[in-house]
């Protein structure tokens, strides 16, 4: 009896010292804005600010953006307790100032740290102050943390980031845990009761067909990206993402290619983290960042990952089932020149192991819209016929 009484004593003691994950916080892929495609380490509050109210007045927040989260660069150094503090210089009125601007604009504030001794960037990480770092997060009001991989010798990253989940936990303040180890890991096999999105790739660049070599390292186009792991999907869900990397939609790319990179993504179930300067944006990045269409193919409630239909060589259809057994396709043209489709819907059913969308449209016909054009574009009963200009989509919603 008194072994028992000690056990259960044990095990609430233990159950209390350990942490979990904040559920639900990204039940549908999250929304946001991040500094380091465009800025790298070039971060300081007014641009943060002003990119907060961008993010507003673009009509980005009315479209589900939420996130402004800083990436690397804005640490100063520890205090004599430890304490990380911001770059005096680059942040004057310190963090807690910057959050509450964030949150008075209607959107939620991120930061960034690493699991190692220093992060990319060579600032201070957290190791040996996950807990105090997850508590100064909280009292800053930190609503996100992206937590990159740099500097982690032989760390074993299931333990380094279920360390962080447990500190954040301990802290109190609900925060969406971005884990960001480049797949190096395979975190989406015992990363989902840690964290709600994992980097599936090392460093996107913007380039939609390249493989940009650093040495000892690479970084990727948007194709390169979405080939590299074909085989995960069902590792992806809500409240748990394969994530595609910060988009690099506005940073240089043609407006073909940033409509096809922002389409996959959409049709991937990626989060949608912007990586532009959202304070200099052309119409034309506005209006695709903003297509509400095209972003409710990527929050559809049910969080299915997209996939590759057919491989017709240059061209190539993707998949995405969404609820009420909607589906959207999305005709990639990989090639730099225009290909012209003439797709019969009824040689070509949907039979989808993993989502058990299975359409015969012989036996079924749907309703086709447009969802670049904004316009309906006939049914399943007729061949769907256009021309996919060079390094575009057309991206099509089919319902019932
Ligand atoms: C790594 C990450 C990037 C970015 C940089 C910052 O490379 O993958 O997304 O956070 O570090 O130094």
């Amino acid at each position: 009896m008194k072994n028992t009484f000690a056990l259960i004593l044990l095990l609430i003691i233990s159950t209390g010292l350990h942490g979990q994950k904040f559920d639900g916080l990204a039940l549908t892929p999250p929304m946001g804005w991040n500094s380091w495609n465009h800025f790298g380490c070039n971060v300081d509050e007014k641009m943060i600010q002003e990119t907060a109210d961008a993010m507003v007045t673009s009509g980005m927040k009315d479209a589900g953006y939420t996130y402004v989260v800083i990436d690397d660069c804005w640490h100063g150094e520890r205090d004599s307790l430890g304490f990380i503090r911001p770059d005096p210089g680059r942040f004057p009125s310190g963090m807690k100032a910057l959050a509450d601007y964030i949150h008075s604009r209607g959107l939620k504030f991120g930061i960034y740290s690493d699991a190692g001794a220093k992060t990319c960037g060579g600032r201070p990480g957290s190791r040996g102050y996950e807990y105090q770092d997850a508590l100064t997060y909280a009292s800053w009001g930190v609503d996100y943390l992206k937590y990159d991989w740099c500097s982690t010798g032989e760390l074993n990253a299931k333990e380094a980031y279920t360390t962080m989940r447990d500190a954040l936990y301990r802290a109190k303040r609900p925060v969406v845990l971005s884990i960001c180890e480049w797949g190096d890991n395979e975190p989406w096999t015992w990363a989902k009761d840690i964290g709600h999105l994992w980097r599936i790739s090392g460093d996107i660049h913007h380039c939609f067909d390249c493989q940009w070599d650093h040495g000892i390292w690479s970084s990727w186009g948007v194709v390169q990206i979405l080939e590299m792991r074909k085989n995960i999907r069902q590792y992806s869900g809500p409240d748990h993402w394969n994530d595609f990397d910060m988009m690099e939609v506005g940073n240089g790319m043609s407006a073909g290619e940033d409509r096809a990179h922002f389409s996959l993504w959409c049709m991937m179930a990626s989060p949608l983290i912007a990586g532009n300067d959202l304070r200099k944006m052309s119409k034309e990045t506005v209006d695709i960042l903003t297509n509400k269409e095209v972003i409710a193919v990527n929050q559809d409630q049910l969080g299915i990952q997209g996939y590759k239909m057919l491989d017709l060589g240059d061209l190539e259809v993707w998949v995405k089932p969404l609820k009420d057994s909607g589906l959207a396709v999305c005709f990639l043209n990989r090639a730099l020149i225009p290909e012209s489709i003439g797709f019969d819907w009824k040689e070509y059913p949907i039979d989808d192991g993993f989502s058990k969308l299975k359409i015969d449209f012989n036996k079924a016909t749907y309703q086709i819209r447009d969802l670049w054009a904004k316009k309906p574009a006939g049914t399943t009963n007729q061949e769907f016929k256009a021309i996919v200009p060079g390094h575009d989509v057309i991206m099509l919603k089919l319902f019932r």
